[in-house]
């Protein structure tokens, strides 16, 4: 790597639905520094979404707004390339030759596989974890798991792999396929010669984990059934408000922060990290002060920070010619990196080189 060139981050996700309160702690207000520090590439994942169920005409209205809550979040198209994955020829290519290299027993393994195919009403059978021999174990159904899903995790490796990032900034649920791709990059390495950078977990300074105001022992998630625990970067202020004042809270009445009062201690993080003020500060502010003042307290915190934020979203969403042109921009200097990386793999798999 020369001086001047920074070492490069790669940030993915699927386009479903909205980013949560959760999301905007724990990730974007880390993206400042990290627009800074490095040269980030950010893939909006469709590739990735169809793997499992979905309609079409929603995917393609979810990856626009996806765009668009990014960058009402702050997320400089100017500082970053943002891009959809399959506008980028090479994911697919890459996946391909890496799953050649990956032992179908590695896939099998992965727990997020297991937790989708058990969804389905399937079991890996233990005795021939090698043999894919999945049982159904529910009622007969028409369920069966299609080959993406399986094949998912090396995707995800060649996303990674085919911008050579240093650092990915991954959740806990993405660590052990974050590991997979480390192993792969070895693989090849070893098996050809020196191609890829061992990605390492990007690990932002604030990202507090948010949990879920309904189960403050669960992380808040965008995907939980129980909508009132997550706080969507898109509701309401009338709905923000009546998620925080009805949080789980737990009994006794003293704001402090300890692991015993999960739900106020989950409150305090909200509060703490959007206003920058520390456990102590709010402990101090709201003392002989009640849960009710102190929700009040966190929903105006909450809404103040959201609305700029959600107002910025409805006027970038009536301005889709800019949103195309982000993307535009965004997938060529993908494009560009993605196409060198690609060669040299070809290259060294064995492929004849393209005739021009
Ligand atoms: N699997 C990731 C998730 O669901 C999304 C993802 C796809 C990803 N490709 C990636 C994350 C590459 C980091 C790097 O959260």
């Amino acid at each position: 790597m020369s001086k001047d060139q920074k070492p490069v981050v790669l940030t993915c996700a699927q386009p479903t639905g909205q980013l949560t309160l959760g999301n905007y702690i724990g990730a974007v207000l880390n993206w400042e520094k990290m627009l800074q520090d490095y040269e980030c590439y950010f893939g909006i994942v469709d590739m990735h979404a169809i793997t499992v169920d979905y309609k079409p005409s929603e995917l393609r209205k979810n990856t626009l707004s996806c765009v668009a809550q990014y960058i009402a979040c702050g997320l400089d198209p100017e500082k970053s390339h943002q891009f959809i994955q399959s506008h980028v020829t090479g994911h697919a290519e890459l996946a391909w030759i890496l799953s050649c290299i990956c032992p179908i027993g590695e896939l099998q393994r992965m727990t997020q596989f297991k937790e989708k195919a058990a969804k389905l009403g399937f079991q890996i059978d233990k005795e021939s974890e090698n043999n894919l021999k999945l049982e159904h174990t529910g009622a007969p159904s028409q369920a069966s798991i299609n080959a993406g899903l399986l094949y998912y995790p090396i995707l995800m490796a060649a996303d990674i792999l085919l911008y050579n990032a240093d650092r990915v900034p991954v959740g806990e649920d993405q660590k052990q396929h974050l590991e997979l791709c480390r192993d792969l990059a070895n693989r090849f390495n070893n098996k050809y010669s020196d191609t890829f950078t061992i990605p390492e977990p990007f690990i932002g300074t604030t990202g507090a984990r948010i949990m879920s105001l309904a189960d403050p022992t669960k992380k808040m998630s965008k995907s939980d059934v129980n909508r009132n625990g997550t706080l969507f970067l898109l509701d309401e202020p009338s709905i923000l408000k009546k998620k925080i004042m009805s949080a789980v809270t737990d009994s006794g009445s003293d704001i402090i922060a300890s692991d015993d009062k999960p739900g106020i201690q989950n409150l305090l993080t909200i509060l703490g990290s959007l206003t920058g003020k520390s456990n102590q500060e709010l402990e101090d502010k709201f003392s002989g002060k009640g849960y009710g003042e102190f929700k009040k307290s966190v929903s105006e915190s909450v809404i103040e920070k959201l609305e700029p934020i959600q107002k910025r979203y409805h006027e970038l969403m009536t301005d889709k010619i800019y949103l195309e042109s982000v993307l535009k921009s965004g997938a060529e200097a993908a494009q560009k990196r993605a196409f060198k990386i690609l060669s040299k793999v070809s290259r060294k798999s064995g492929y004849y080189e393209r005739i021009r």
